[in-house]
């Protein structure tokens, strides 16, 4: 185990399991649907590659890279979009694919964008979530597992751009970004 974590929340096997479920309620649920995945970028890259191999109805693939300004470990409510979608949505059924929902100030945001270029439906799955953090109000269809309010990295997510690689969920020791 890396040094800096103090403990491992999700390990490999678990999150295979827990990605195999969720990939196949998504498949069930849209079925005959004109599916796109949008991955917000980089958290949800690991997530969402994963979930595309247990999803077994034809669907496409598409990301956005997002950024909300202040410090590292806490949103601050201004979001801007640093790279657009390559599609268009309008008509299709997108379900938006993130690593960890917090405040939920960001994906608020991006809902509230997105919808404006008329999807059929609009929709969120995400494998983690931070419900004591919420701020603002969000629906998520999907979500992996509930976690308390610690910083997490591992999985996708990081830490001033590190441990991404780690193939587990992990909680960071609080000395590293305290
Ligand atoms: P929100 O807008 O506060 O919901 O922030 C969501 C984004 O913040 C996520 O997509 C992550 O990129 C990041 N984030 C929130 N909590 C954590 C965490 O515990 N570890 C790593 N990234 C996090
Ligand atoms: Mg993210």
């Amino acid at each position: 185990m890396n040094k800096n974590i103090k403990e491992v929340l999700y390990n490999e096997d678990q999150l295979r399991d827990k990605i195999r479920q969720m990939g196949a309620k998504v498949s069930k649920d849209y079925y005959g649907k004109d599916l796109i995945l949008i991955g917000i970028l980089k958290g949800s890259v690991i997530f969402m590659s994963d979930l595309l191999k247990e999803i077994t109805i034809p669907c496409k693939m598409d990301f956005m890279a997002v950024s909300s300004y202040g410090n590292s470990t806490k949103t601050s409510g201004v979001v801007r979009i640093l790279k657009d979608l390559d599609f268009e949505i309008q008509g299709k059924d997108v379900l938006i694919v993130e690593d960890i929902i917090d405040s939920g100030v960001t994906l608020k945001y991006l809902m509230k964008c997105l919808s404006a270029r008329k999807p059929s439906s609009l929709e969120i799955i995400c494998l983690l979530n931070k419900p004591e953090r919420r701020k603002v109000d969000i629906d998520v269809k999907y979500v992996g597992y509930d976690v308390p309010d610690f910083f997490i990295v591992g999985f996708g997510m990081d830490y001033a751009e590190r441990y991404r690689n780690l193939p587990y969920i992990g909680i960071l020791k609080d000395e590293i970004y305290k």
